[in-house]
């Protein structure tokens, strides 16, 4: 990969040893993928925050970044950490998890980066525009970046995207190149899509058959009858299922994606039925609705509508298992001013700010999880070893308001 004179000076440590072990990185992952050059970045979202997944390597990793005098140069925003920052205590996180858990927080800041600890950068400020080349490591907020902002990112890890934020260039390969992001393959849905789990469970047929394909297939989606709710909560539910079974940095979306004019629907084609949403929602399930002892509802985090229809079906009533709303703190400020947050608390439900059923350190404390995201049960499987339940928006709340006794009788 071709160097500039900034680049050149970063690599001989002549800007600190964090911008040199940066620049480093970058410099390896450039000539791994063949990038010619670099491209300046707008805007970065940082992966690997949970201390759960860092451990003491990773924080030792970042202190010594803090200290080798890393500072972001970008919009730099953090992915959900493994607790509530403000108030661990009320999801039983263990205190010595949360000082760990405070010392990553704290390096990050060190290094000027917004301690936001959301997967939904887009919901908080953090907004690119089409166009715009960026660095983001969560797969979900990739996906929507590249297809429904039309912003170009790489699926970076951890520390490529810390590198990009303290250098403020990426190599310039991949989803960066107009050659990269042209489809190949026709997603014809027949299906029409209500609500997240819908679109959960599409991402979840389309994802395998990317994956089946070897990653080499790119999505063109047409939808025959247009999906309730094709809008910032459906989308990101796509997005994150996607990028969870398929691996995609990028899919299209006629009428959506802001460059899908630029292409005709691709000749090979998938053609997904009714049959094939219902088939996967019943895969996403292994467990009985009187098995759950663990609801959450915010994978991807919530938009502050989701958060009012949450407390619309709340009010007044009791939850009778354990109910995790996960939200980005902003997000959950304006739920506070509305009084959105007064509501669901009374009911029993927990906010699970700033983290999420997933990257906190829960294993082995829940059987079953019910939830609308099938990103959030793959993990719950994958990670937790839980059993899942997969259903829609309402009927997860719903079941959190029944016993379990009576659900299973
Ligand atoms: Fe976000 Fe956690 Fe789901 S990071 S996308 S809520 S697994």
């Amino acid at each position: 990969m071709k160097l500039t004179e900034a680049e050149q000076a970063m690599l001989q440590g002549r800007h600190g040893p964090a911008a040199q072990k940066a620049m480093r990185i970058l410099e390896a992952l450039g000539t791994i993928y063949g990038a010619q050059s670099s491209v300046a970045v707008t805007s970065v979202q940082v992966a690997g925050v949970s201390f759960d997944n860092l451990g003491e390597a990773g924080l030792q990793f970042l202190s010594e970044m803090a200290e080798g005098g890393a500072r972001a140069r970008v919009l730099t925003t953090l992915n959900p950490a493994g607790m509530d920052i403000e108030n661990p205590g009320s999801l039983g996180i263990d205190p010595l998890f949360a000082a760990n858990q405070r010392r990553v927080i704290a390096a990050f800041a060190r290094m000027g980066i917004q301690t936001t600890c959301t997967c939904t950068p887009y919901l908080v400020g953090n907004r690119p525009a089409c166009g715009e080349h960026i660095a983001w490591a969560e797969s979900s907020a990739v996906c929507y970046a590249n297809s429904v902002l039309g912003a170009r990112t790489n699926r970076e890890g951890g520390p490529s995207a810390l590198a990009a934020a303290i250098t403020g260039r990426t190599p310039h390969y991949g989803l960066h190149l107009d050659e990269n992001r042209r489809p190949n393959l026709s997603v014809i849905v027949r299906a029409r899509l209500q609500g997240t789990v819908d679109f959960g469970a599409l991402g979840q047929i389309i994802g395998k058959t990317l994956e089946g394909a070897g990653g080499k297939r790119l999505a063109y989606l047409i939808f025959e009858t247009p999906p309730e709710n094709l809008e910032t909560e459906g989308l990101k539910s796509l997005c994150a299922s996607l990028a969870t079974y398929g691996g995609a940095g990028l899919f299209h979306i006629e009428g959506v994606t802001p460059e899908a004019g630029l292409y005709r629907p691709p000749q090979e084609c998938l053609v997904v039925e009714p049959a094939h949403l219902a088939g996967a929602r019943q895969e996403l399930s292994d467990a009985t609705p009187d098995e759950v002892d663990f609801i959450s509802l915010g994978c991807p985090h919530l938009t502050l509508a989701e958060i009012g229809a949450i407390a619309a079906r709340l009010e007044g009533r009791r939850v009778q298992r354990q109910f995790w709303i996960t939200a980005a703190r902003p997000v959950k400020r304006q739920a506070d001013a509305l009084g959105y947050s007064a509501i669901i608390e009374a009911s029993g439900a927990k906010f699970a700010t700033d983290t999420c059923c997933v990257v906190a350190p829960i294993r082995g404390r829940f059987h079953a999880l019910a939830t609308d995201s099938a990103k959030a049960c793959y993990y719950a499987a994958a990670k937790n070893r839980f059993k899942t339940l997969f259903l829609s928006f309402a009927d997860v709340i719903e079941l959190a308001l029944q016993p379990r006794a009576e659900v299973g009788a």
